[in-house]
């Protein structure tokens, strides 16, 4: 079976064919991602625009989709199916996304499957980590959560057992990359510095039970600039929001009494969250896993990869776009 995923929930623009046997959807030998072709909207001091941002998806849809199609050596006859991010994300670029699966659809007379962004974050993983039973620590701009896959096998679903309770980790170190003038103007910004960071500054922490919240920190960091060293306020909202993160994933490890986690998301390519979260990890005896850099972001691969999965189990065609769907409304039924 082949599948064309699309991704445009966001920034990224992203096309990926799947090649998979659905009698071993979630077999590694068998289960190959052809092609992940993305497109990323550059970082800048204005932040997203959601026009732009639609704009960007349209203008690229064209060369992304040939470029996937073109690497994994497939003609679009071939395809068996097309996957596309039907949600969370930001409503311009979502109805693009729609809009060129369902084109390809139509023509091509395929079904179309809606694939949870936030699902595939975490199966992506899961599968490329081999870790079928894990914690997953999500941790991207929009979103922040613990979760755990818990049911009976054929109706699983994750369970949030702690996440932020206002914006995502991912979002503070964006929103303090751009107010800073930090290049580049986001979180990887923010690394950069922090890693030439010394003195840990005294900033807010604040864990409620296994929730996070992370504005307070934003506000207090503000305060200090111009007063502080660029790089030990970077180093400082790092390691305090970070330490907050593990707090609530070691919580979450004891109670779920897992032996696995991956961190997962945008923000698991940060290095210094890596070796926090796996300290963790090691303390506790579970096995750590993240997935390869490509896979952290962002990514085709991952819409086209759950979308044979969902094929797999004949789960969730024709869904419309939803700008707030949530991870615990979808069923892991593979
Ligand atoms: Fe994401």
């Amino acid at each position: 079976m082949l599948v064309l995923g699309i991704e445009c929930t966001a920034h990224t623009l992203g096309a990926s064919v799947v090649q998979g046997n659905p009698a071993k959807p979630f077999s590694a030998s068998s289960t190959r991602i052809l092609s992940n072709v993305n497109a990323k909207f550059p970082a800048s001091a204005e932040g997203f625009i959601p026009r732009k941002l639609a704009d960007h998806h349209a203008k690229n849809f064209k060369s992304v989709a040939s470029s996937a199609l073109g690497q994994a050596g497939v003609s679009p006859g071939e395809l068996d199916a097309v996957a596309y991010s039907y949600g969370p994300g930001i409503g311009h670029s979502l109805h693009v996304g729609l809009v060129a699966a369902k084109s390809f659809s139509l023509a091509l007379g395929i079904p179309l499957v809606g694939v949870n962004h936030a699902l595939a974050h975490v199966e992506v993983a899961r599968f490329f980590c081999g870790l079928h039973d894990p914690l997953a620590v999500y941790v991207s701009g929009g979103n922040t959560q613990v979760l755990s896959l818990e049911g009976a096998r054929g109706s699983r679903r994750y369970r949030v057992l702690g996440e932020t309770l206002d914006i995502g980790l991912g979002n503070l170190l964006d929103l303090l990359g751009r107010r800073m003038g930090l290049e580049p103007p986001d979180a990887v910004g923010v690394l950069k510095a922090a890693q030439k960071g010394r003195t840990l500054l005294d900033l807010p922490y604040s864990v409620k039970g296994m929730n996070a919240s992370y504005t307070g920190l934003l506000t207090a960091a503000e305060k200090l600039r111009g007063t502080a060293r660029p790089e030990d306020l970077c180093f400082s909202v790092q390691e305090t929001a970070f330490s907050m993160l593990c707090e609530t994933a070691e919580k979450a490890l004891v109670i779920s009494k897992k032996k696995q986690l991956v961190l997962v998301g945008g923000n698991a390519r940060n290095q210094r969250l890596q070796q926090m979260v796996s300290l963790v990890c090691a303390e506790h005896g579970v096995k750590f896993g993240v997935p390869s850099f490509e896979y952290c972001g962002d990514n085709g691969g991952m819409i086209a990869l759950t979308g044979f999965f969902q094929l797999c189990s004949r789960f969730g065609f024709g869904r419309e776009p939803s700008q707030r769907v949530r991870i615990d409304d979808e069923t892991v039924s593979w």
